[in-house]
Protein backbone atom coordinates (compact mmCIF):
# COMPACT_ATOMS: atom_id res chain seq x y z
CA UNK A 1 0.00 0.00 0.00
CA UNK A 2 1.46 3.47 -1.18
CA UNK A 3 1.49 5.86 1.82
CA UNK A 4 1.29 9.33 0.53
CA UNK A 5 2.11 11.95 2.69
CA UNK A 6 1.81 14.79 4.08
CA UNK A 7 -1.75 15.52 4.15
CA UNK A 8 -3.72 18.94 5.26
CA UNK A 9 -7.44 19.26 6.03
CA UNK A 10 -7.85 21.51 3.25
CA UNK A 11 -10.89 20.28 0.78
CA UNK A 12 -11.09 21.40 -2.54
CA UNK A 13 -14.32 21.35 -4.49
CA UNK A 14 -15.46 19.57 -7.96
CA UNK A 15 -16.90 21.49 -10.14
CA UNK A 16 -20.42 20.26 -10.32
CA UNK A 17 -20.49 19.47 -14.21
CA UNK A 18 -16.69 18.26 -14.49
CA UNK A 19 -15.97 15.25 -15.45
CA UNK A 20 -12.22 14.13 -14.29
CA UNK A 21 -10.56 11.51 -16.80
CA UNK A 22 -7.94 9.22 -16.94
CA UNK A 23 -7.01 5.93 -18.77
CA UNK A 24 -4.83 3.73 -17.32
CA UNK A 25 -3.24 0.41 -18.81
CA UNK A 26 -3.59 -3.36 -17.70
CA UNK A 27 -1.10 -2.47 -14.65
CA UNK A 28 -3.01 1.06 -13.35
CA UNK A 29 -0.48 2.91 -14.98
CA UNK A 30 -1.48 6.29 -16.24
CA UNK A 31 -1.79 6.61 -20.13
CA UNK A 32 -4.32 9.90 -20.47
CA UNK A 33 -5.25 12.12 -18.17
CA UNK A 34 -7.82 15.64 -19.11
CA UNK A 35 -7.29 19.03 -17.93
CA UNK A 36 -9.34 18.47 -15.07
CA UNK A 37 -7.76 15.71 -13.70
CA UNK A 38 -4.19 17.87 -13.48
CA UNK A 39 -6.21 21.19 -12.06
CA UNK A 40 -7.71 19.06 -9.28
CA UNK A 41 -4.96 16.77 -8.88
CA UNK A 42 -2.14 19.63 -8.47
CA UNK A 43 0.26 17.59 -10.36
CA UNK A 44 1.60 18.30 -13.90
CA UNK A 45 0.53 15.90 -16.75
CA UNK A 46 4.22 14.80 -17.04
CA UNK A 47 4.21 14.11 -13.45
CA UNK A 48 1.09 12.08 -13.84
CA UNK A 49 1.78 10.04 -17.20
CA UNK A 50 3.46 6.66 -16.57
CA UNK A 51 2.77 7.20 -12.68
CA UNK A 52 0.71 4.33 -11.14
CA UNK A 53 -2.99 5.53 -10.09
CA UNK A 54 -2.03 5.27 -6.65
CA UNK A 55 -0.13 8.53 -7.24
CA UNK A 56 -3.36 10.32 -5.55
CA UNK A 57 -4.07 7.70 -3.26
CA UNK A 58 -5.15 9.14 0.02
CA UNK A 59 -4.72 7.49 3.42
CA UNK A 60 -7.99 7.86 4.80
CA UNK A 61 -8.87 5.03 2.01
CA UNK A 62 -9.43 1.98 3.29
CA UNK A 63 -7.40 -0.62 1.11
CA UNK A 64 -10.52 -3.28 1.19
CA UNK A 65 -12.59 -0.89 -1.25
CA UNK A 66 -9.11 -0.79 -3.55
CA UNK A 67 -9.14 -4.46 -3.28
CA UNK A 68 -12.87 -4.48 -4.20
CA UNK A 69 -12.42 -2.53 -7.31
CA UNK A 70 -9.30 -4.24 -8.85
CA UNK A 71 -11.83 -7.86 -7.91
CA UNK A 72 -14.03 -6.31 -10.15
CA UNK A 73 -12.31 -4.63 -12.83
CA UNK A 74 -10.15 -8.22 -13.01
CA UNK A 75 -13.49 -9.87 -13.46
CA UNK A 76 -14.33 -7.60 -16.68
CA UNK A 77 -16.78 -5.55 -14.91
CA UNK A 78 -17.09 -2.32 -14.63
CA UNK A 79 -17.01 -0.23 -10.82
CA UNK A 80 -18.50 2.67 -9.22
CA UNK A 81 -17.73 4.25 -5.61
CA UNK A 82 -17.05 7.04 -3.85
CA UNK A 83 -13.12 7.64 -3.28
CA UNK A 84 -11.46 10.28 -1.76
CA UNK A 85 -8.23 11.63 -3.15
CA UNK A 86 -5.26 13.60 -2.57
CA UNK A 87 -3.70 16.73 -4.22
CA UNK A 88 0.06 16.94 -4.43
CA UNK A 89 0.34 19.20 -2.05
CA UNK A 90 -1.49 17.16 0.53
CA UNK A 91 -5.33 18.60 -0.28
CA UNK A 92 -8.39 16.15 -0.51
CA UNK A 93 -10.81 15.76 -2.80
CA UNK A 94 -14.32 13.58 -2.96
CA UNK A 95 -15.43 12.06 -6.51
CA UNK A 96 -17.57 9.40 -7.94
CA UNK A 97 -15.46 7.49 -9.49
CA UNK A 98 -16.64 4.76 -12.38
CA UNK A 99 -14.47 2.31 -13.44
CA UNK A 100 -14.34 0.07 -16.49
CA UNK A 101 -12.03 -2.06 -18.16
CA UNK A 102 -11.24 -1.42 -21.96
CA UNK A 103 -11.57 -3.63 -24.62
CA UNK A 104 -9.52 -4.27 -28.21
CA UNK A 105 -10.04 -7.51 -30.12
CA UNK A 106 -11.88 -9.09 -26.68
CA UNK A 107 -9.00 -8.53 -24.39
CA UNK A 108 -8.43 -6.38 -21.95
CA UNK A 109 -6.20 -3.34 -23.43
CA UNK A 110 -6.65 -0.88 -20.04
CA UNK A 111 -8.88 0.84 -17.26
CA UNK A 112 -10.83 4.19 -17.68
CA UNK A 113 -11.78 6.29 -14.97
CA UNK A 114 -14.81 8.49 -15.25
CA UNK A 115 -15.04 10.58 -11.73
CA UNK A 116 -17.61 13.32 -11.11
CA UNK A 117 -19.01 15.39 -8.22
CA UNK A 118 -20.38 13.80 -5.55
CA UNK A 119 -23.45 15.36 -2.89
CA UNK A 120 -22.28 16.23 0.74
CA UNK A 121 -24.87 13.37 1.79
CA UNK A 122 -22.88 10.84 -0.33
CA UNK A 123 -19.30 11.90 0.58
CA UNK A 124 -20.38 11.98 4.58
CA UNK A 125 -21.77 8.85 4.49
CA UNK A 126 -19.03 7.51 2.87
CA UNK A 127 -16.50 9.15 4.77
CA UNK A 128 -18.22 7.55 7.93
CA UNK A 129 -18.52 4.01 6.48
CA UNK A 130 -15.05 4.10 5.60
CA UNK A 131 -13.85 5.30 8.76
CA UNK A 132 -15.94 2.33 10.18
CA UNK A 133 -14.15 -0.05 8.18
CA UNK A 134 -10.92 1.05 8.82
CA UNK A 135 -11.76 1.03 12.79
CA UNK A 136 -12.77 -2.41 13.00
CA UNK A 137 -9.75 -3.92 10.67
CA UNK A 138 -7.24 -1.94 13.12
CA UNK A 139 -9.32 -3.55 15.96
CA UNK A 140 -9.67 -6.97 13.71
CA UNK A 141 -5.57 -6.98 12.74
CA UNK A 142 -4.69 -5.65 16.53
CA UNK A 143 -6.05 -8.77 17.86
CA UNK A 144 -4.89 -11.30 15.47
CA UNK A 145 -1.62 -9.49 15.20
CA UNK A 146 -0.62 -9.80 11.74
CA UNK A 147 -2.33 -6.42 10.20
CA UNK A 148 -1.31 -7.11 6.42
CA UNK A 149 -2.29 -10.39 5.16
CA UNK A 150 -5.46 -9.81 7.00
CA UNK A 151 -6.45 -6.70 5.23
CA UNK A 152 -5.88 -8.31 1.82
CA UNK A 153 -7.94 -10.98 2.15
CA UNK A 154 -10.78 -9.49 4.06
CA UNK A 155 -14.02 -10.92 1.93
CA UNK A 156 -15.79 -7.76 -0.42
CA UNK A 157 -19.07 -9.28 1.88
CA UNK A 158 -17.48 -6.96 4.22
CA UNK A 159 -17.30 -4.24 2.06
CA UNK A 160 -20.78 -4.79 0.73
CA UNK A 161 -21.98 -4.14 4.32
CA UNK A 162 -20.17 -1.10 4.64
CA UNK A 163 -21.90 0.00 1.46
CA UNK A 164 -25.61 -1.18 2.60
CA UNK A 165 -24.63 1.15 5.27
CA UNK A 166 -23.72 3.77 3.87
CA UNK A 167 -26.83 3.45 1.71
CA UNK A 168 -28.98 3.51 4.46
CA UNK A 169 -27.47 6.66 6.02
CA UNK A 170 -28.29 7.92 2.49
CA UNK A 171 -31.91 7.48 2.52
CA UNK A 172 -31.95 8.75 5.93
CA UNK A 173 -30.48 11.88 5.26
CA UNK A 174 -33.14 12.22 2.64
CA UNK A 175 -36.01 11.47 4.62
CA UNK A 176 -35.12 14.04 7.05
CA UNK A 177 -36.45 17.56 5.98
CA UNK A 178 -33.50 20.23 6.09
CA UNK A 179 -33.79 22.11 9.33
CA UNK A 180 -35.44 19.63 11.10
CA UNK A 181 -33.65 17.46 14.04
CA UNK A 182 -33.34 13.99 12.68
C1 LIG B 1 -8.64 3.61 -14.15
C2 LIG B 1 -8.30 3.57 -12.69
C3 LIG B 1 -8.56 4.69 -11.91
C4 LIG B 1 -8.22 4.69 -10.56
N1 LIG B 1 -8.48 5.82 -9.84
C5 LIG B 1 -8.02 5.90 -8.56
C6 LIG B 1 -8.15 7.11 -7.83
O1 LIG B 1 -8.73 8.10 -8.29
N2 LIG B 1 -7.64 7.14 -6.57
C7 LIG B 1 -7.00 6.07 -6.01
O2 LIG B 1 -6.54 6.18 -4.87
N3 LIG B 1 -6.90 4.90 -6.69
C8 LIG B 1 -7.38 4.80 -7.93
N4 LIG B 1 -7.25 3.62 -8.62
C9 LIG B 1 -6.73 2.44 -7.90
C10 LIG B 1 -5.21 2.41 -7.84
O3 LIG B 1 -4.71 1.72 -8.97
C11 LIG B 1 -4.72 1.68 -6.57
O4 LIG B 1 -5.25 0.38 -6.53
C12 LIG B 1 -5.14 2.40 -5.27
O5 LIG B 1 -4.72 3.75 -5.29
C13 LIG B 1 -4.55 1.71 -4.04
O6 LIG B 1 -3.18 1.85 -4.04
P1 LIG B 1 -2.23 0.92 -3.18
O7 LIG B 1 -2.00 -0.33 -3.99
O8 LIG B 1 -0.98 1.71 -3.00
O9 LIG B 1 -2.94 0.63 -1.89
C14 LIG B 1 -7.61 3.56 -9.97
C15 LIG B 1 -7.38 2.43 -10.75
C16 LIG B 1 -7.73 2.42 -12.09
C17 LIG B 1 -7.47 1.19 -12.92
Amino acid sequence: MRLNLPITQQEREIDAYASIVCQTDIKGCITYVNPAFVAISGFTEQELLGAPQNIVRHPDMPEVVFGDMWNTLRSGLPWSGLVKNRCKNGDFYWVRTNVTPTWERGVCSGYMAVCTWASRADIDAADKAYCKLEKEYARISAQRGKADPLRRSMPAAILLVARAAADMARSMMRAVPAGQPG
